[in-house]
């Protein structure tokens, strides 16, 4: 840390969905960035990024790149982390990893500081992983209606837009609205993904879970340090360019109807409550905020289940927002 209080910044995987809306949003908190260190892969050798009015060369990834380096985000892929982020830590940086690859360690902390911002003390690795784009809008509406009445059990159906998977995701659907549906063929997604729906989010297991659908479930149990919570997960993708959107069928321990639900969840800083004729959630309404929004809160004719509807940006409060969110609770518990 230099003298002045700020901070020297490295980005791996600037170049990306991701990476782009993080050196964003980095930018609009103000946060204190002493140097910002762009890397990327040898494709984006030569190319640059803006920052704070400055236009910087992307560097590539190699121990020396971390020197003198504070903090490290990466958002990149899962390979890249599991290799470079055990490097960065012990050249003395906190790692804030984006990637699915440290989230279900014992000894790294998995981080909403809205939600368990307290864990973050636990990071002995140097390493704190965010969450899965899709787990962070669900915990952040799951919690409050957790610390109201308990969670008993919960059916999560979401509804994930291209950029989940990445600039690559993005640019499929884009093309193929372009091209009228019909072309390119799909090479991200399970099926062509404009004017349709992929009932398949990443790659299907032995089990017919898909990977996405397990990365909800057990990260939600981990975030909530609920490891027995009733969890059941089926993951779609829709031709939605940016935000995530789920369904939550949710059983809690204790009675809780729906006003109690919607005052529960009206008080849970980052959450939204939009819920009556001032409009519906939808990823349009939320694409390019950090709220996360719910509505169409009700309880089940029957029984004492809450229907509820969540949206968040997946690129921001799901991924770059998010992980800037940890750096400055980071910073503020004197751990940068
Ligand atoms: N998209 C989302 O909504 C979202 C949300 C939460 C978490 N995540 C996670 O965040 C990470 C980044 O996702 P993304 O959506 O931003 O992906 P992306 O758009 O595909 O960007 C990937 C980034 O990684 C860089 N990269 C790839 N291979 C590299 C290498 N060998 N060396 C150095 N850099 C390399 C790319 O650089 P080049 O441009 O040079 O190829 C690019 O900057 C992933 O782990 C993803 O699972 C994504």
């Amino acid at each position: 840390m230099s003298r002045s209080g700020s901070l020297n910044v490295a980005v791996v995987g600037a170049t990306g969905a991701v990476g782009g809306v993080l050196l964003r949003v980095l930018e609009e908190r103000g946060f204190p960035v002493g140097r910002l260190i762009p890397l990327a892969s040898a494709r984006s050798a030569g190319t640059r990024v803006a920052f704070a009015g400055d236009c910087l060369p992307v560097g590539a990834l190699e121990p020396r790149a971390f020197e003198g380096v504070d903090v490290v985000f990466f958002a990149a892929t899962g390979e890249l982390s599991r290799e470079w982020a055990p490097e960065a830590a012990a050249r003395g940086a906190l790692v804030i990893d984006k990637s699915g690859t440290w989230r279900m360690q014992a000894d790294v902390p998995l981080v909403v500081p809205e939600v368990n911002g307290a864990c973050l003390r636990g990071a002995s690795r140097g390493i704190v992983a965010s969450p899965n784009c899709t787990t962070v809008g669900v915990v952040m509406a799951l919690e409050p209606l957790r610390r109201a009445a308990g969670l008993a059990s919960v059916v999560a159906t979401t509804f994930q837009a291209a950029s989940g998977a990445g600039q690559a995701g993005a640019d499929e659907l884009r093309e193929q609205l372009a091209a009228g549906g019909v072309a390119p063929a799909p090479r991200v997604f399970a099926a062509p993904l404009a004017h349709n729906v992929v009932p398949l989010c990443e790659t299907l297991g032995a089990s017919g879970e898909s990977s996405e659908e397990r990365k909800l479930r057990e990260e939600t149990r981990k975030i909530l340090s609920a490891p027995r919570l009733a969890i059941s997960t089926l993951c779609t993708r829709v031709p939605v360019a940016v935000g995530h959107s789920a369904g939550l069928l949710v059983e809690t321990e204790r009675p809780l109807d729906a006003d109690g639900a919607r005052q529960a969840l009206a008080g849970f800083p980052g959450v939204e409550l939009l819920d009556d004729a001032r409009g519906l959630p939808t990823p349009l309404g939320v694409a390019g905020r950090d709220v996360v929004q719910v509505g169409r809160v009700r309880c089940e004719p029957e029984g004492r289940r809450l229907w509820l509807w969540q949206v968040s940006d997946n690129l921001r409060k799901g991924a770059a927002t998010n992980a800037v969110q940890i750096a400055e609770a980071a910073r503020a518990a004197g751990m940068l």
